[in-house]
């Protein structure tokens, strides 16, 4: 789909404003995060989803060991760490590290021997995630400023990158895909939850800025995600509903709805 009715800058404020407020405002102590919950303003995903439970209960990796200041700032849609199947030694980047409990549970997979690389453009959740880091005390987890766009990592240096819930804010995603291509070593392995979407968005829909921050309106439409995952140079392409997953979507022909189903997917591909 093209973004014509939508300002790449205008998004990205809005990014920033959204995930900078909820890092600001998080306290511990108040209640569990979503990607909705502690919204910027009373507008939130959860009013398009479907079930306002979609966003909890989304783990199940154990996330027991971790503190409340990295589970109750989980923003994600999904499980990347199980899907990604991780091995000891591995170097892992997320994309949209956001409070880091993504890096935290990849670190214990890929033991002392693997290291991961959390990406994250916005200042005030960078602050969290290194707060948490020196709570959970992890030698091979190291956060980067920098967008998802235009990663500050070296070429061919990733055995798996996992994401969650993040693709979707992105206006580029074609480049986030070329740099995801370009950062994995060759066979490196793409394992990402994100919220993906089946059937048509009116133009009034994708340029409501709350939505976009909220993980709906930037949603692609499957076609178009496979497509650009194979334009970047991506094999081995699948998308699956995350509540429906023996249901392969990539490449199913004759999907598009006449009304709008944005849901959460786990989307694998290989380099
Ligand atoms: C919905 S939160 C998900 C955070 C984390 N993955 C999790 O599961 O808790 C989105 C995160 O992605 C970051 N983000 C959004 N767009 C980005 C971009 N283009 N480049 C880098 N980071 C981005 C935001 O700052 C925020 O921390």
């Amino acid at each position: 789909m093209s973004d014509q009715v939508v300002q790449p800058d205008e998004v990205r404020e809005a990014v920033l404003k959204r995930y900078s407020e909820i890092a600001t405002n998080f306290d511990a102590n108040e209640a569990a995060a979503s990607c909705c919950s502690p919204a910027a303003d009373d507008s939130s995903c959860c009013e398009s989803s479907p079930e306002d439970a979609y966003f909890e209960n989304i783990y199940q990796a154990d996330t027991s060991s971790l503190p409340l200041e990295v589970t109750g700032l989980s923003l994600g849609c999904g499980d990347p760490i199980t899907l990604a199947n991780l091995q000891t030694g591995q170097t892992v980047l997320d994309l949209g590290s956001g409070g880091g409990i993504d890096c935290f549970l990849a670190a214990d997979e890929v033991g002392e021997t693997g290291y991961v690389i959390g990406v994250d453009m916005t200042d005030s959740m960078l602050e969290k995630a290194n707060q948490n880091l020196a709570k959970v005390g992890k030698a091979n987890v190291e956060f980067r400023k920098g967008q998802i766009e235009k990663l500050p990592v070296e070429d061919n240096q990733i055995d798996v990158i996992i994401s969650n819930c993040v693709i979707n804010l992105s206006t580029d995603k074609p480049a986030v895909f070329r740099e995801a291509y370009r950062v994995l070593k060759p066979g490196g392995q793409l394992a990402v939850s994100d919220m993906v979407r089946l059937g048509d968005m009116t133009e009034e829909e994708r340029a409501d800025m709350i939505s976009w921050s909220g993980c709906i309106a930037g949603a692609e439409e499957v076609d178009y995600y496979v497509t650009e995952l194979q334009k970047a140079g991506f094999k081995n392409i699948s998308i699956c509903d995350r509540d429906n997953p023996d249901l392969e979507l990539a490449g199913v022909i004759g999907l598009a709805l006449s009304k709008s189903r944005v849901f959460s997917a786990r989307i694998m591909a290989r380099k």
